[in-house]
């Protein structure tokens, strides 16, 4: 949830979230070290639901841009794959505007919601990058850097190859990654909570190493008997020198270039947008 900072003066009032800093986390329980969680156990239930409720802000910022770079592949019935889906708010948008989209995601509980909030896509299944095998498309899409939360940079590494090799030729793929400059931005160490009329969230961070970022993630959800759930839970992102990524693509035949935003939007410090196309069969 890098989107705390996403610049959309509406998102806060079209999700019903308020945005409260909570202060700095010097010594934070987040600092230090790294933490290894299984894609699968990220985004439980709770979080999941926490970030459909009060964190569409990045995906709707995106969307516009998005769907422009995707208006070829529409236009001519291509297949859309989307990896990281989450709870299914890009996926929903891009059905809207006529694609046929497969929606995929590491999370059970971000699926789950994914079914019920995007339905009308192709398919909507489980695929956990880097090494679940993707299928061949004419268009990759992902919001809300999917890559970061790979374990290493040889890990993102072999995601961005899976990825190119899976884009039919003339394919393009969009999706944005956190560079180092993010992790920078974030050395400043500040905490972020976000409250709805059912839930809450805080967020504090660290960066333990100048290319990684650690968030610890609290949640909040409502019972039915106004009693709330609490959940943690800690995620470790890996940062890129997305400057270096085109040069990597080019050897798997896509050319490829790394823009400030998918399109006119304005993201947080730090995001940046790879933009490529199979020029290679
Ligand atoms: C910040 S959320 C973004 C969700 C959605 N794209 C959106 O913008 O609303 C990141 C998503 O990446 C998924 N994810 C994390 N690691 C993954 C992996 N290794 N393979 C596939 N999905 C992963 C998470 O489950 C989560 O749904």
């Amino acid at each position: 949830m890098t989107h705390a900072e996403t610049t959309s003066p509406s998102a806060s009032k079209r999700t019903g979230a308020a945005l409260v800093t909570a202060g700095s986390a010097p010594g934070s329980p987040v600092g230090g070290k790294v933490i290894r969680v299984r894609p699968s156990d990220l985004y439980r239930e709770n979080l999941a639901l926490a970030y459909h409720r009060g964190f569409a802000d990045h995906a709707q910022v995106s969307v516009p841009g998005i769907l422009e770079l995707l208006d070829p592949v529409r236009i001519q019935g291509g297949l859309v794959l989307e990896l990281g889906c989450g709870s299914g708010l890009l996926t929903r948008e891009l059905i809207a505007d006529g694609h046929r989209v497969i929606a995929t995601d590491a999370s059970a509980a971000m699926l789950k919601l994914a079914r019920d909030y995007a339905p009308g896509a192709v398919e909507i299944r489980q695929l956990t990058l880097p090494d679940d095998p993707i299928p061949k498309v004419d268009a990759i899409v992902s919001v809300g850097h999917m890559i970061s939360y790979l374990p290493d940079e040889a890990a993102a590494y072999r995601a961005l190859a899976s990825i190119s090799r899976a884009l039919r030729p003339g394919g393009i793929f969009a999706i944005d990654v956190v560079d180092i400059e993010y992790g920078v931005a974030r050395s400043r160490g500040s905490a972020v909570g976000r409250i709805g009329p059912d839930w809450g969230c805080i967020i504090e961070y660290a960066t333990p190493e100048p290319n990684r970022f650690a968030r610890r993630i609290t949640t909040f959800i409502a019972n039915q008997d106004g009693s709330y759930l609490r959940d943690d839970e800690q995620h470790s992102h890996i940062l890129l020198d997305a400057s270096s990524v085109p040069a990597m693509l080019a050897a798997e035949g896509v050319e490829a270039e790394v823009l400030p935003a998918f399109g006119i939007e304005r993201l947080p410090p730090g995001l940046r947008v790879l933009v490529g196309r199979r020029t290679k069969s």
